[in-house]
């Protein structure tokens, strides 16, 4: 699939990568440019900024930096011609596609079929659900857990006959390849003999949505005691169980303007929720979250609040969130509902409001560890000693060495230990676990190039933002002194760009075919530390100061070959070399 070019230009001169980028990052604004947590690395304070006037982002952390399509490409994980077609969508670009890369073209069109497989069998598995003498049963039961037939339809919940061929013959109805069929996870090719049967038989179904509000895969749930109560699709082309959550296609609106969601383990405790008007709420179906989910679900929200239905499942949760959440800067809360509830059965029984009323009494990960810790062991002399040794595991691993210590404080208050007893046990731990895992002294620092000059990234800031000294560049012939290879190569680009109907900045970016390069072009169009009115001056002593410099090396070197010529036979040839490189950057 090819994208002309002129329609690429349209889409980036049409999109807003504010808009963009706020869909799946919280923005604030400050001066210039825009702030929130990157999408693409942990963090806790904002290093990813978005600029509208030049619409590029850049994080000062992990560099990540480019324009509206290489942001799309990265967080959805796309590929370029998707990323053209996912934003021209958005702002109803129509676009022919040329054919191109073969490969390319068959991945992505066996995504946009499976897609469309899900949909229809999502629809066909809701129409079985909504009449029909076979699903009596399948809507009574739904009916006696609870949910109303609009909860039903918005979510497209639906029911898979008891036969071996309902979809394998609706398959054959679409005339879909084997290939597909199989790939979709929704048939399995039989073993003995010839043929395909169906995976899903006699279970309610829950087509389970990606963010686009395309069908993913499917979760299909028995009506009695059989095993398993519950099976999900296999991963497949479409469905990622490590960055899928269940929900937030309806939730995503709700998240963003409470600032808080709950993440549940299941599809009930979804519906449930949600149907009690607690529509801030994702589920992760049983599986363990993963840093994936998180960093997605942070886009939404910056508090979360963890629910489950056990202690032990509570426990074991807070105690991988430390590391996990701690790392994203998330508010994290734990709530263990009451014995024998879950979300689902404790909103069932008693209500929107006292959930609520529970969940505002959520303990951060630590005050609930120690709650836990202390409720099992007491506060004998015995007890604050077992409970110390409980504590200092999970406070060894908190990154945040402010928080930590506020801790340490506050535990060695409760266990009623001096403060410096309780920290010592902390640092204990914490050398234990590194000298486990092996410590990283040995490891040589990375060289800088003995020859590399600082203005040159300055230099090539300059030219992106004040086009106008392009002129004094190309005239000065200043990019052949570069000692950086790369920077000399970038700058030469830039240099011939011509500003035309195109912002100059969006004009280059879509001349780099690579995204470090989109990186660093970024980084150095927001790292402008320059005016209008000192822009001009300052490149001109920039450019004397580079031309300058590497005279006088050349010189220094001219004296070294004259003396070398005494020394050693390669010393001299080395040094001879050197200057011909030298020579030969400037003829160009
Ligand atoms: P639970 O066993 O807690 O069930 O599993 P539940 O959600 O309360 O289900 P109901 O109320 O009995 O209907 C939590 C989640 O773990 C996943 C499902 O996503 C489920 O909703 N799970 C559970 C499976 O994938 N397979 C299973 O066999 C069980
Ligand atoms: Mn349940």
């Amino acid at each position: 699939m090819f994208i002309p070019e002129e329609k690429v230009s349209e889409i980036l001169n049409t999109s807003d990568i504010v808009d963009i980028v706020s869909e799946s990052v919280i923005l604030k604004k400050s001066g210039r440019n825009f702030f929130g947590l990157c999408p693409f690395h942990s963090e806790k304070t904002p290093s990813f900024s978005v600029n509208p006037s030049k619409q590029i982002f850049h994080c000062f952390g992990c560099s990540a930096g480019g324009n509206v399509l290489t942001y799309v490409m990265k967080y959805h994980g796309l590929s370029f011609p998707e990323a053209v077609k996912m934003i021209a969508r958005r702002y109803n670009i129509a676009i022919e596609t040329r054919e191109l890369d073969p490969e390319k073209r068959r991945q992505i069109q066996l995504k946009e079929k499976l897609f469309r497989l899900n949909n229809r069998v999502m629809q066909y598995y809701h129409n079985c659900l909504k009449s029909g003498s076979q699903s009596v049963e399948a809507r009574e039961y739904l009916n006696q857990r609870g949910l109303s037939g609009d909860m039903v339809d918005e979510f497209k919940l639906g029911f898979s006959p008891d036969a071996w061929d309902s979809v394998v013959r609706q398959f054959k109805g679409f005339k879909t390849s084997k290939n597909a069929a199989v790939q979709s996870g929704l048939v399995l090719k039989r073993q003995q003999s010839d043929g395909y049967y169906d995976r899903f038989r006699n279970r309610i179904m829950f087509p389970i949505f990606d963010v686009n509000m395309q069908v993913a895969g499917f979760g299909g749930r028995v009506m009695d005691d059989a095993m398993p109560k519950y099976m999900n699709s296999p991963e497949t082309p479409v469905y990622n169980k490590s960055r899928i959550l269940y929900g937030l296609h309806a939730a995503k609106q709700h998240c963003r303007q409470q600032g808080i969601l709950y993440i549940v383990e299941g599809y009930f405790d979804f519906l449930s929720l949600y149907q009690h008007g607690i529509k801030n709420t994702v589920a992760t179906l049983g599986t363990a979250l993963t840093p994936d989910h998180i960093r997605i679900l942070k886009g939404y929200a910056s508090k979360m609040v963890l629910v489950f239905d056990s202690d032990a499942a509570g426990i074991s949760a807070a105690k991988r969130s430390i590391k996990l959440f701690g790392k994203e800067g998330v508010d994290t809360r734990v709530l263990v509902l009451p014995d024998g509830s879950d979300p689902d059965s404790y909103v069932v029984k008693y209500g929107q409001k006292a959930f609520k009323k529970l969940a505002d009494g959520a303990k951060s990960v630590i005050p609930f560890l120690l709650k836990v810790s202390t409720d099992t062991h007491g506060l004998s002399v015995e007890g604050r000693i077992k409970i110390l040794d409980d504590m200092k595991v999970h406070l060894s691993q908190i990154q945040d060495s402010a928080l930590r210590s506020l801790h340490v404080k506050e535990l060695a208050e409760i266990l009623k230990i001096d403060e410096k007893a309780v920290l010592e046990k902390v640092r204990d731990q914490a050398l234990n676990q590194s000298g486990k895992k092996g410590s990283l002294t040995g490891v040589e620092p990375v060289q800088e190039h003995p020859e590399s000059d600082p203005r040159e990234k300055q230099m090539i800031s300059i030219m992106l933002n004040y086009p106008q000294i392009l002129e004094d560049v190309r005239k000065t012939k200043v990019l052949d002194s570069f000692y950086s290879e790369r920077l000399r190569r970038l700058g030469k680009k830039i240099a011939n760009v011509t500003p035309g109907e195109n912002a100059f900045i969006t004009s280059v970016m879509a001349s780099l075919d690579n995204d470090d390069d989109q990186s660093l072009i970024a980084s150095l169009v927001i790292g402008d530390n320059f005016s209008e009115q000192n822009a001009h001056p300052a490149a001109q002593s920039i450019i004397n100061r580079i031309i300058r410099v590497r005279k006088k090396n050349e010189n220094i070197l001219t004296n070294k070959i004259i003396s070398a010529e005494k020394g050693s036979d390669s010393e001299w040839e080395l040094l001879k070399l050197k200057q011909k490189e030298i020579q030969q950057l400037h003829e160009h």
